[in-house]
């Protein structure tokens, strides 16, 4: 398969054409932002960590039946994906309190939530991703009311089986950012990536960081905590 054009800049991924219109390669950059671009800087080994993890997680979706626009890692830091139009939504699904939604409703970070939330927030970079409700996403023809449905229950899918493949591993898998896509046909398979970048990710037995909060919040190198997650997904 030959690269080609740059069809996408992206913050932490480039996408290039391919000779195939359906099919799409990916590099995997080093480039680690915060605060929606605020905050940047260039991690080496990073690419290949989240090339690497996000590989195997959704190699691991698709065993038990969730499809994604992943198609194969073709090196460290590239991989051929399905050509799909981004939905411009980010559902980001909660198990335990942290992040923004502890900040929102005063609730302390760590605290069980009774039951699985989905939350969808408008990627839109000038209003700063704000969070979106159900009708605005109609409203603005973002996804139809069976669309939706099907986001959410694609994203409560991938956290059963997220949760579960994490706490194999010793790893509390706190919430997670999932983006979707079409394809030509209209049916909408699970994109993006899956990373630390992506999720929170606390360690089981001390309640550490294994995640982008590292970087977010000054606490440390995250190079050696993402190889610390990848060689546990890799039963090293
Ligand atoms: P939040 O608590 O900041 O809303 O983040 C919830 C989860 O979504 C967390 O695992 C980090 C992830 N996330 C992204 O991947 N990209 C984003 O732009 C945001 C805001 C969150």
């Amino acid at each position: 398969m030959e690269k080609g054009q740059l069809l996408y800049q992206g913050k932490a991924k480039e996408l290039f054409q391919t000779e195939q219109p359906d099919l799409i390669w990916v590099e995997y950059l080093n480039q680690a932002t915060a605060l929606n671009g605020a905050k940047k800087d260039q991690i080496k080994g990073k690419g290949e960590l989240n090339n690497q993890i996000t590989s195997l997680i959704f190699q691991r979706l698709d065993e038990k039946g969730i499809r994604s626009h992943f198609v194969e890692q073709i090196s460290e830091t590239e991989q051929i994906i399905q050509a799909v139009d981004i939905i411009p939504l980010e559902v980001v699904v909660r198990n335990i309190a942290a992040g923004s939604f502890s900040k929102r409703l005063a609730i302390p970070e760590g605290t069980p939530v009774k039951f699985p939330i989905v939350e969808f927030y408008f990627k839109n970079d000038e209003l700063d991703d704000p969070m979106i409700i159900e009708d605005h996403i109609k409203v603005l023809d973002i996804a139809t009311d069976e669309e939706i449905t099907t986001l959410k229950t694609m994203a409560l899918a991938v956290d059963e089986v997220l949760s579960e493949l994490f706490d194999e591993i010793g790893i509390l898998l706190v919430d997670f950012k999932l983006e979707f896509g079409r394809t030509r046909d209209g049916s909408i398979l699970l994109a993006d990536e899956i990373s630390p970048d992506t999720c929170r990710l606390w360690d089981k037995a001390t309640n550490e960081h294994l995640d982008k909060d590292i970087y977010r919040r000054d606490l440390g190198d995250l190079i050696p905590v993402y190889q610390e997650v990848l060689n546990r997904l890799k039963g090293e």
